[in-house]
């Protein structure tokens, strides 16, 4: 039989389904909705995929052991039996232990990671007469540890780092859009790369990088010359190097300067009235290697020409929450709906809303509303049909 390795990928809350199906797309079996995460099965070659094609997820957690959890005793000695540490942990190699949930006796997700922690050092030190250090920025092993319904699970991050980090934004606006919410967003859309695709507050252009990347096909574990991120799933002592290097040549192959069927990418064009941050926009679609196919301008919203045709028009505005305030942003978003119903008469917009009372000043009504969270505040992503 295939061994299947049980995993949660971490995703933001509201796109679980949408990252349950990009999943599925990538060889995922039987997915299971969570609160925040999706649980689904793979075989190794798919495990080593998603590090290098899913856009979605935060993190990707493998899970090593589950087993019944009512105490801190029982943490600690089933730590110690739940795997082959002497494969998994050599003294040499450093770790870190975070903590999710809750048991009797194990209320704080920090001392339940000290738990976990003690258990592996002690187990250390009586089988070499030596231990790991802990290492919280770069360690060889990241282990999660959930507490829950009286058992635990213990998982190992893949990546070690979070996967929204894609390392072409070293420079950012205010206020940017996380890169895996963003090609999230973007994929409940359904824009294809067939239509334009336009953005009139982009900021650091994280929407439409996103989403030319994603048209495409370059992979989110590989930067612009195809060179994998270091993950920690390289380290791991079943990494399968034959396996990996399958894939990896795999996801460069997808990378293409067209659409899958070979036509042109549509424009995807963005603007921002602030001239620096367009600046940073062009930095980071050239970082990301998708300069040639974004036009990029620095302009008010209200002046902003769409490309020929019909698209969609995608924004995050300001919601006053971290940029912006009161009236200026009511105007603001006036503005945004008296151009959008001025020139962009067929198109779709999809706007992240972090204010129901400002979205009212756009006067258009929604055909769809999407819970989402922007970095812990509440958001719908809003669609509307431009008459
Ligand atoms: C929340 S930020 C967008 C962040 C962007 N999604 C990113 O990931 O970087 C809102 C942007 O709207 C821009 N903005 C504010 N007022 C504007 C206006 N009147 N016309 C065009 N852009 C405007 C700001 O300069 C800012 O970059």
């Amino acid at each position: 039989m295939r061994p299947l390795l049980h995993t949660i990928a971490v995703v933001p809350p509201g796109l679980e389904e949408a990252a349950a199906a990009e999943l599925v797309e990538l060889g995922a079996e039987q997915p299971r909705l969570l609160r925040r995460a999706v649980g689904f099965d793979c075989d190794k070659a798919t495990f080593y995929r998603v590090h290098l094609r899913a856009r979605l997820p935060f993190r990707l957690l493998r899970e090593l052991a589950s087993f019944p959890c009512h105490s801190r005793d029982e943490l600690y000695d089933g730590i110690q039996r739940a795997i082959d540490w002497e494969h998994w942990l050599p003294p040499e190699h450093s770790f870190r232990v975070d903590a999710t949930g809750s048991a009797p006796g194990l209320n704080h997700s920090h001392y339940c990671a000290l738990q976990v922690k003690n258990a592996l050092v002690d187990w250390q030190r009586s089988r070499w007469g030596a231990r790991s250090s802990v290492d919280l920025e770069q360690p060889d092993l990241s282990l999660h540890l959930h507490l829950g319904g009286g058992m635990a699970s213990l998982s190992v991050d893949g990546a070690g780092a979070s996967l929204h980090r894609r390392g072409y934004r070293p420079a950012m606006g205010l206020a940017p859009l996380k890169e895996n919410l963003a090609a999230g967003l973007i994929r409940l859309t359904g824009w294809d790369g067939t239509v334009p695709l336009a953005d009139p507050m982009c900021g650091s252009g994280t929407l439409l990088i996103e989403a030319a990347a994603m048209a495409l096909g370059r992979a989110t574990g590989l930067d612009a010359s195809g060179q994998p991120r270091d993950l920690a799933l390289r380290r791991w002592h079943d990494f399968e190097s034959g396996v990996w290097q399958q894939e990896l040549e795999a996801a460069n192959r997808e990378r293409r300067d067209a659409l899958p069927d070979g036509r042109s990418l549509n424009a995807v064009v963005g603007s921002d009235a602030d001239s620096a941050v367009i600046e940073q926009a062009r930095a980071n679609a050239d970082a990301a290697g998708v300069r040639p196919w974004l036009t990029l301008h620095n302009g008010h919203c209200r002046d902003f020409e769409p490309p020929p045709g019909q698209g969609i028009l995608v924004c995050n505005p300001p919601y006053g929450e971290r940029i912006g305030s009161g009236d200026d942003l009511e105007q603001l978003y006036g503005d945004l709906g008296a151009m959008a119903k001025e020139r962009c008469s067929g198109w779709t917009l999809w706007l992240l809303s972090g204010n129901p009372e400002l979205t009212g000043a756009l006067r258009m009504k929604a055909s769809r509303r999407i819970p989402v969270s922007n970095g812990g505040i509440d958001c719908r992503w809003l669609r509307y049909e431009i008459r």
